[in-house]
């Protein structure tokens, strides 16, 4: 075993070093490397992941410094159903996770990790989750056998050198232990996208009580950029709970108005349904004097000070977007970040050395490379180009409306919580909690359809606070957290809205036009935010009359305005009675508070008089 950048010169972090030797000796790599963090050896290994044909270095003309990498066909996105949280007592992961005792779970991964990198070198990768020496920040440290995996994050995280400043001869750290979990013994060659043959072979495992993830198998994404949901959510949720914080599931953003205020809002949606768009949003050219700037497009770490006040930082610093739909029209801001100095996975690769997605351009390209790298059509039939879950690894710093303060140690101010699922049916486009145990009530039987594409058809599945595959404890004991923390030293904590961009209508087709008009439900959320903007009480909560919300350049009818703020009570009904079918997996650990909030609701649908409701207000005014 030979080493380079040997650790003992880097730091004298006792837990760190005894930690790294310990699975030195588990893991019995080649060679050990230290990562500093610098270009000089950023570009040095991705040039190694180019001779070995991992990487495929796209034209230095068109996309500076970037390259394309395809996954194995079998390992291409986070594995839900192999993501465990090993507390001592299963009812302290509840119902919502698969748990497994940790002595159990230690000898399954003693098993797997002995010997897993044979023939590979073992990278040591510090980084810090938020500005470094922010006290919101938390460090954390990466082993892995996987280069493709430092070079990601290596734009995902602040990483290197400087860390190990930071930590200190004692500073506390979260061990990420990371395999792919396939080892070269002697004279075996190495394939382009290492990763466990199967799927029962891969664990990404999270232990609460002593703050450790332990991944192997998959190379992917949240499975293997191990400071993103592991740390930045499923370990962070647990220290959040215990120190008075929150880690969620969040895009930050902020918003000024044509006098120049600044509001910061922060959002939860369940993957796929929109944050990075949100974020980087660009109100229509109608909407004068309005502006968004982005703090970040996936996690917020949120902390209330002795002001009263809620702080959020992006504990990330680069974006792991997900490419099909994404283009000029959809996010101008998000391809403007990616134009140079990025990596693409499982995208296309065009003839031009450049890359493609769905959706991208009009017109697809005449041929090009696809994710599984065979030759690609538009007669290709359904076979898509890139794969849905492809994705694009960019520097935050790139994105055109990143805003001045996303590096700040302190924060930003937040003003408003969000929340937003994919519900084609029944659904207002937005509305405004009564309360905050009302908000967080709404939040919690937040649903979101997921697309089965086998059958074709849209199945509902509850996604409390869009945290769902994130939460690294009871999910019952995190609402009494949020609801604990919203009536806690805080003068007003944010208001909480819901919104909801995707209502279809007979034909299938959505009704909002979404993207920069989303600008126009923020405004009225911001508004309500300052104390100003109409609202009318519905059984749901507060809701914008239309006359409440700028439509200055939009053409958006009444009638069509009403088609997505106005709900079927009955359904509406049926929906709140289903909700208690989540809510007694819980047990004793459900808040009252929630069974509360829920009666209220169906009271409201039943009792609440026609003209809170907005079909009667329709016919009112029509
Ligand atoms: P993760 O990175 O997986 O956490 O997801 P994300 O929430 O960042 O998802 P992303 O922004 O990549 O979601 C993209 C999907 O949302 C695409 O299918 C978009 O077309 C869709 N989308 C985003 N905004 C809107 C909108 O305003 N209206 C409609 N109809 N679709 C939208
Ligand atoms: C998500 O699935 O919510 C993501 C992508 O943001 S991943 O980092 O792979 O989890
Ligand atoms: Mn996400």
């Amino acid at each position: 075993m030979t080493t380079t950048h040997d650790g003992a010169t880097r730091t004298n972090n006792k837990k760190l070093l005894d930690w790294v030797h310990e699975m030195a000796t588990l893991c019995e790599p080649e060679r050990i490397y230290w990562c500093d963090g610098s270009q000089e050896e950023y570009d040095r290994l991705c040039n190694e992941l180019v001779e070995a044909g991992v990487y495929a270095r796209l034209d230095p003309e068109k996309r500076p410094n970037s390259f394309l990498a395809r996954s194995h066909p079998s390992d291409v996105a986070r594995v839900e159903n192999r993501t465990f949280i090993c507390s001592e007592k299963e009812e302290d992961a509840g119902p919502t996770n698969n748990w497994m005792a940790p002595k159990e779970m230690r000898a399954v991964l003693n098993e797997q990790f002995k010997g897993c990198m044979h023939g590979r070198t073992m990278y040591i990768i510090p980084f810090s989750m938020g500005p470094l020496g922010s006290d919101i920040a938390h460090i954390g440290f990466e082993i892995t056998d996987s280069a493709y995996v430092v070079t990601n994050q290596r734009i995902m995280t602040r990483m290197g050198q400087a860390v190990l400043g930071v930590l200190g001869d004692d500073g506390e750290f979260v061990p990420c232990m990371h395999s792919v979990g396939a080892p070269l013994e002697p004279g075996e060659e190495d394939v382009t996208w290492p990763c466990a043959p199967s799927i029962d072979d891969k664990y990404i495992t999270h232990f609460p009580e002593t703050r450790e993830i332990w991944s192997y198998g998959s190379g992917y994404g949240g499975n293997a950029l191990l400071g993103k949901k592991c740390l930045a959510l499923r370990i962070a949720s647990v220290m959040a709970r215990d120190d008075g914080w929150l880690a969620e599931h969040m895009l930050i953003l902020g918003i000024e108005s044509p006098e120049g205020e600044k509001t910061f809002v922060s959002a939860a949606f369940p993957s796929a349904c929109g944050k990075t768009n949100l974020a980087m949003l660009i109100p229509p050219s109608t909407m004068e004097g309005w502006k968004v700037t982005t703090i970040g497009d996936d996690i917020a770490w949120i902390k209330p000070k002795e002001d009263g006040k809620f702080y959020a930082i992006n504990p990330e610093y680069g974006f792991f977007g997900v490419a099909p739909g994404t283009n000029y029209k959809s996010n101008p801001n998000a391809m403007e970040s990616l134009k140079e100095n990025c990596i693409f996975t499982n995208c296309a690769l065009t003839d031009d050395d450049d890359i493609w997605w769905e959706g991208m351009t009009d017109e697809p390209p005449a041929h090009c490379i696809d994710w599984k790298g065979n030759d690609w059509t538009p007669g290709s039939g359904d076979t898509p180009a890139a794969h849905p879950n492809s994705r694009f690894t960019a520097p935050a710093g790139q994105c055109p409306s990143i805003d001045p303060a996303w590096e700040d140690p302190a924060g930003v101010p937040i003003s408003a919580f969000i929340f937003g699922g994919r519900v084609s049916h029944n659904f207002p486009l937005v509305y405004q909690a009564y309360n905050w145990e009302h908000g967080v009530y709404m939040a919690a039987t937040m649903g979101s359809e997921a697309t089965a594409a086998a059958i074709g058809q849209e199945a509902m599945r509850r996604d409390p606070m869009a945290m769902l595959p994130f939460i690294g404890y009871n999910m019952a004991e995190y609402w009494k957290h949020w609801l604990k923390i919203g009536r806690s030293h805080v003068a007003t904590p944010p208001r909480i809205f819901r919104v909801n961009w995707f209502r279809k209508d007979e034909h299938g087709k959505f009704i909002w036009p979404g993207f920069g008009e989303n600008m126009r439900a923020l405004e009225w959320v911001v508004e309500r935010c300052r104390g100003g903007a109409g609202a009318i009480e519905s059984p749901l909560g507060w809701v914008p009359p239309y006359d409440a919300l700028n439509w200055t350049g939009l053409d958006f009818e009444k009638e069509s305005y009403y088609k997505i703020m106005n709900i079927d009570r009955e359904i509406a009904r049926k929906e709140a009675n289903d909700q208690e079918e989540l809510f007694t997996r819980f047990g004793d650990h459900l808040p009252r508070e929630m069974e509360l909030e829920r009666e209220l609701q169906l009271q409201r649908l039943y009792h609440s008089p026609p003209v809170w409701d907005l079909a009667a207000v329709q016919r009112s005014t029509t």
